[in-house]
Formats: C-alpha cells, structure tokens, sequence
C-alpha cells in the first residue's frame, strides 16, 4: 500500500502545495537519494493535474558543498514554471533557481527523508487554514515586539527585538511568480534586529548536519554573532562545522522561528524538528532577503533547534511548554 500512500502524498504536493494548473511547466528534482516512489508520485500528480511535468534526478550534493548547477540542470530549472523539489540537495539557494524565480518560476520543496509520516500526515491531517491564521496573528504580535525574550528549561536565556522586521510564514503553499517555500509547514519566522541579539542558547534539539545532540550544548551570542561554543562533544562538532564553512558570516544569527505543527514530533529530521508546536529555531548565516536583514550574504546556512522554550514579547508569554497562548486568539489548533 506504500505507492497508494505516496499518491495521496503526490497529489498534496502538487495541488495544495504547489498550486499547480493546467499547461503550467511543473519541474519535479529529485536527487540520487530521493526515494524514486515519492518522485513518481509528484510526477504522475503533475501529469494529472494537466501539468507538463517532467521529472529530473540530479546527483545529491552535501548541504555545505555551494557548488553551482551544471548549464543542464540549470536549462531545466530556468525553463520551469514551477518547481517541487523532493531531495535531500539544498537547491534552494543556487543561482540557477534564483534566475529562475527571476522570471517567474516559484517553488516549494521537501525531503521527506526520516519524517515519511509527517510529509503526509503533516499536511492532510491537520487543520492547515487554523494553523495559518495562527502563524499570521503571531506575524502582527512579532512585528510590533520591541523586547523578545526566549527562556527555557535547558538554560535558554536570549533576548532581542523584532520591531519592523518582516514576517515570513512558511507554510509550504505557493501560487503567485517568484514565491519559493517548504513543506509541509508551518513556521513562523523573521530575523531578530542584528544588533540588539544577546544571551544563550542552550540546544537540546537538532544540530548540523541534521541529528538530534546526544547533551544540550551552550551557544553564546553578542551582537547576533556566535561568540563561544561549548559542551561535550557535540560541541566540538558544532565548533568544527562553522570552521570548516571557512566563512566567519556563518556564524551570525539570521532568523528567529517558531513551530506550528500539531503533527510534527522531534525525530531528528531538522525539517520536522522545526515545525514542532513550540520548537523554536535559530538560524544563522546565509539570510533570505525577504527577512529585511542586516547579515552580509554567505554561501552556507545552518540551523540549531530548541525542542521547547518561553516565548514572551513585551511581557506577555505567547508560548510556553509547546503551548500557544489562547488569550492572544491563538487557540483551536490539535
Ligand atoms: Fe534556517
């Protein structure tokens, strides 16, 4: 039955997620560790859906190779209407999707690699439209937060301010030229003021390259730059990651995320550890420019995840022990 389960994973990704109408181009990527199921799956819903869809299996590349694409992946990218993404690859930042959403493409991706429940049970067992509303409502409290106060029971004790800053909702969904998103969401997510990030993190939840940390490690922040890593041994690791980036841009705080989904468990998988109802992510390096900030470009990006945390802004707790906080009209999601 696991080829019925795809087809319905199929039909979520190339309908709900990516929007996609017929005679549109539709681009399926899929690379050398996709599970070609999944692949054909999206393939034969684009098809379907009336789609000229086509799919293209590219050698995986390692999270920290900034390589580009080759003129033939890239020809395929540019020629694209829209483009699904099912790979373990981190496409998303590469010229030749950047060219492409240049002229029009959009694109939502996965990998639903380690989180195979989630990528369907994410998205069709959910109340997707509630769990919207509530990441925009955190949106309009966010932009509005002069004094972000992050605490947890680990240790984390970080604060910032997120004033004017813009919100970005992701949700995976994307229907208008340009758009680029990943699924199933959903997060809500801006970038904290540079300069006014201070404290520590203390991550008990996933770090690179995607694995949950067997003891929490303490990560210091001045500034919004990393100033001391420590711990165990996970803290070496971590320490060795950002040197081997060979870019001191790596190691500067770029986003500020909070986890939405009811479905989401912490598994190890960083794309399901994020959207856990009450996980809170940090960033760091390469930052979306829709994020409005302040962080010179940088090839490589990572992210370090708390399972859970206090959130408060201006003095009133939006969410604590994986909680949202009713009275601020974010209830109703299960
Ligand atoms: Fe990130």
């Amino acid at each position: 039955m696991r080829s019925l389960r795809w087809g319905e994973f199929g039909n979520a990704a190339v309908r709900q997620m990516a929007n996609v109408q017929p005679g549109e181009t539709l681009l399926v990527l899929a690379d050398t560790w996709t599970d070609m199921d999944v692949a054909e799956a999206c393939l034969v819903a684009g098809l379907n859906a009336g789609a000229d869809a086509q799919l293209l299996v590219i050698p995986r590349m390692d999270p920290t190779d900034t390589t580009e694409f080759n003129e033939s992946i890239t020809g395929a990218l540019v020629g694209a209407d829209v483009i699904l993404g099912v790979c373990p690859t981190m496409f998303m930042e590469k010229d030749a999707v950047r060219v492409a959403r240049e002229n029009g493409a959009r694109v939502t991706a996965t990998d639903v690699i380690g989180m195979e429940d989630f990528a369907l049970e994410g998205i069709t067992g959910v109340d997707y439209q509630r769990m919207n509303e509530i990441a925009e409502r955190i949106g309009e409290i966010w932009i509005k937060t002069r004094h972000c106060k992050v605490t947890s029971p680990a240790g984390t004790d970080i604060e910032f301010s997120l004033l004017d800053r813009p919100i970005d909702i992701g949700n995976g969904m994307v229907s208008k030229p340009g758009e680029s998103n990943f699924f199933p969401g959903i997060s809500v997510a801006n970038a904290p003021i540079e300069s006014t990030i201070n404290g520590t993190l203390v991550v008990d939840g996933n770090i690179p390259p995607g694995r949950l940390v067997r003891s929490p490690v303490t990560v210091r922040i001045e500034n919004g730059v990393i100033a001391e890593i420590t711990g165990g041994a996970d803290a070496a690791a971590l320490r060795s990651h950002f040197e081997r980036t060979g870019d001191p841009i790596a190691t500067h705080l770029c986003h500020f995320t909070l986890g939405l989904n009811p479905r989401a468990r912490t598994s190890g998988s960083i794309h399901q550890d994020e959207h856990v109802l009450g996980a809170i992510t940090f960033g760091f390096g390469e930052q979306d420019p829709g994020f409005g900030g302040d962080v010179p470009p940088c090839g490589v990006h990572c992210d370090l995840v708390l399972t859970t945390g206090t959130i408060e802004c201006d003095g009133q707790i939006l969410c604590k022990d994986n909680e949202l906080n009713a009275d601020l009209g974010l209830g109703g999601l299960s």
